[in-house]
C-alpha cells in the first residue's frame, strides 16, 4: 500500500498537469476528455500506471492515454514523458510554442 515516492499531480499550465510517479513523470492534459473533470484532483494507480478522474471515475492509461474504464469516449492526451530533473515547464513551453 505504501510507496517510497508519493505520487504527485501538479498543475504546470492551464492545459497540462504533471503526474509524478516513482521514477516517472508524465505530462497529460489537465481536464478529463469526458466532461472536463480536473485531473489535478484525480487518483493515480501507480501499480497499473493509471489515473482516475475525480468526477465520474473514467480511468486512463498513463502510457497511451487509452481509457480503461468509465464513461469517457475519448482517450486522455498524454503529451510527454518528462526527463529526470525537469519540473515539466520546459516541455510545456516547448509544446505551447510548437504544433498542438
Ligand atoms: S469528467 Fe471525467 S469521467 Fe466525467
Amino acid at each position: 500500500m505504501s510507496t517510497d515516492t508519493p505520487t504527485r499531480i501538479r498543475q504546470v499550465t492551464e492545459e497540462l498537469v504533471l503526474v509524478e510517479l516513482s521514477g516517472r513523470r508524465v505530462l497529460v492534459q489537465a481536464s478529463c476528455p469526458h466532461r472536463k473533470g480536473r485531473l489535478l484532483f484525480g487518483y493515480v494507480d501507480e501499480r497499473n500506471l493509471r489515473i482516475r478522474c475525480p468526477l465520474h471515475s473514467s480511468t486512463f492509461d498513463l502510457d497511451s492515454g487509452r481509457r480503461t474504464a468509465g464513461p469517457a469516449c475519448d482517450p486522455l492526451r498524454v503529451v510527454a514523458v518528462v526527463a529526470d530533473g525537469s519540473d515539466g515547464t520546459d516541455e510545456a513551453a516547448a509544446l505551447a510554442g510548437g504544433a498542438r
